[in-house]
């Protein structure tokens, strides 16, 4: 099967307790960066990478998500009366064509995969991106394009985004077990969720980006328990290494931030603040400032 990547899973149903009072009533996914939600930095890295179909797995309090990419007419006159042509545009490239975005509903949280699984049926007989918005990736090149194209040459298998963590880390991942290393492509001989720091079998860990066959699915017809009592999209994508089908960890260039945490959240909105011309004299300025007046209180 050798079949471009059309098709993206945005499992978006989580509750955000982290962020919690925060997310009693906004979607977690909505919670910005600077000025854009956590969800536009997914949906344009997908679209960079040739996603055409994307697919959201939402539940329950989460239709701001679902008002967020749809159009604003009263928004957009208002604007485009005003002449406030470049903020214009700015909404207007949130927008999403209909037919473009689906909803599905995961109706209990039992796990990523079985949100995952939810899609099943909008997924089809082809292989499909995942893509975790809490993990934001920059880069020069997006993370899922590197991945599409590393891909496209393999032509087949499943293929997971990783990065090396600190063994005390491995708690928090799924952690690959390594068969050839070749540097950025890693060919996986196992796999497995949230390990204890002794038992991992790598410190090469799963990051939210992931390339699977349509056969991960059928994996998760079984909606098999595993690790935390929860259907695990990592359990899926082993039980394909253990059938011979090829699983490889893909070393993307770039930097990750773990915006499901606080302190990760917090570093991504200084990373990508620094980053924006318009912002970054003032910002490290005042940085610049804040590390002296630390030092200074040593
Ligand atoms: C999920 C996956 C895990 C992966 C991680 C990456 O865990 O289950 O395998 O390593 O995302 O961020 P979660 O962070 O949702 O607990």
């Amino acid at each position: 099967m050798k079949r471009k990547v059309t098709k993206a899973v945005f499992p978006v149903a989580g509750l955000g307790t982290r962020f919690l009072p925060a997310t009693k009533s906004i979607p977690k996914e909505i919670m910005t960066l600077v000025d854009r939600p956590l969800i536009q930095y997914a949906i344009d890295e997908a679209r960079a990478a040739g996603i055409t179909d994307f697919i959201f797995v939402t539940s329950r309090g989460k239709s701001a998500l679902e008002d967020y990419f749809d159009h604003a007419p009263e928004l957009e006159g208002t604007l485009r009366r005003a002449g406030k042509t470049e903020l214009l545009e700015m909404v207007k490239a949130t927008n999403m064509d209909s037919g473009a975005i689906a909803y599905v509903r995961q109706n209990r949280p039992l796990g990523l995969g079985h949100a995952v699984w939810c899609a099943r049926r909008l997924i089809g007989n082809e292989p499909f991106a995942v893509i975790l918005t809490d993990d934001v990736i920059a880069g020069e090149t997006p993370c899922l394009k590197q991945m599409v194209d590393a891909y496209a040459e393999l032509g087949g298998g499943n293929m997971v985004a990783a990065m090396e963590v600190p063994p005390s880390k491995a708690p928090s991942y799924g952690m690959l077990d390594i068969k050839e290393d070749m540097g950025s492509l890693v060919a996986v001989s196992g796999m497995v969720e949230k390990p204890s720091a002794e038992d991992a079998p790598s410190n090469l860990a799963v990051i939210g980006r992931y390339i699977l066959t349509p056969r991960v699915l059928q994996n998760l017809n079984r909606l098999k328990q595993g690790a935390g009592g929860e259907i695990q999209l990592t359990d899926a994508i082993a039980e394909e290494v253990e059938r011979g089908e090829p699983v490889w960890g893909f070393r993307f260039r770039g930097q990750r931030f773990d915006c499901g945490s606080k302190a990760g959240f917090l570093q991504a909105t200084v990373a990508f603040g620094l980053a924006r011309d318009d912002l970054r004299d003032e910002l490290a300025r005042y940085l610049y400032e804040v590390v002296a007046l630390q030092k200074a209180a040593q």
